[in-house]
């Protein structure tokens, strides 16, 4: 028999963002976000940072949003799913949500930079329409190669 999980997604809360930092933590150790930079996302985008929840009110991962100072650029700026809570389609439930509300503000395209040895990030996206249209090899430091993926609306 095959188990079915229930996955809410709704947008963060302030209550939540505990849980989020432990999400986050865990995720990308210590090249995590920190607990104010989330705090002053809910301010500036508390439709566009959503949570997936399981039935028992746990988070099981974050996705947030933003829109670009040219308003027709929608952005995802980070995606993470705990780690015992991959593979179930949390991710891609995530994603396709947030593209959902992004869609909703009127945006021309969506960008998103992500690291290319990232497959399984790479394929989920690839899998949702984005394109490669830029890389940088320095993006965040020396070193450390982004590649910028487009979804064009
Ligand atoms: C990338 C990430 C968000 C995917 O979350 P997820 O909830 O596991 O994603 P899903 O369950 O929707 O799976 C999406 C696909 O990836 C595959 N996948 C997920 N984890 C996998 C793993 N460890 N190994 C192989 N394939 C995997 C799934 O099988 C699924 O493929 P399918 O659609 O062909 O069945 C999660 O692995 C994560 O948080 N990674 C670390 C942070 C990160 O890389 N974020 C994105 C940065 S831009």
């Amino acid at each position: 028999m095959t188990k079915t999980i229930e996955i809410n997604v709704r947008p963060c809360v302030k209550a939540d963002l505990e849980k989020v930092m432990a999400v986050e933590r865990a995720v990308y150790g210590d090249q995590c976000y920190n607990q104010y930079f989330f705090r002053q996302v809910l301010d500036l985008y508390p439709n566009l940072f959503l949570i997936a929840t399981n039935q028992a009110g746990h988070v099981m991962g974050y996705v947030l949003g933003a829109l670009g100072e040219d308003a027709n650029k929608g952005w995802i700026l980070s995606l993470a799913v705990g780690q015992f809570y991959t593979k179930q389609g949390v991710g891609s439930l995530l994603t396709d949500q947030i593209l959902e509300v992004l869609k909703g503000k009127n945006v021309d395209e969506i960008l998103l930079t992500v690291d290319p040895e990232n497959d399984i990030a790479m394929n989920l996206y690839e899998r949702q329409g984005f394109v490669e249209i830029d890389s940088e090899g320095d993006y965040y430091q020396p070193d450390e190669k982004r590649v910028v993926l487009r979804l064009e609306l």
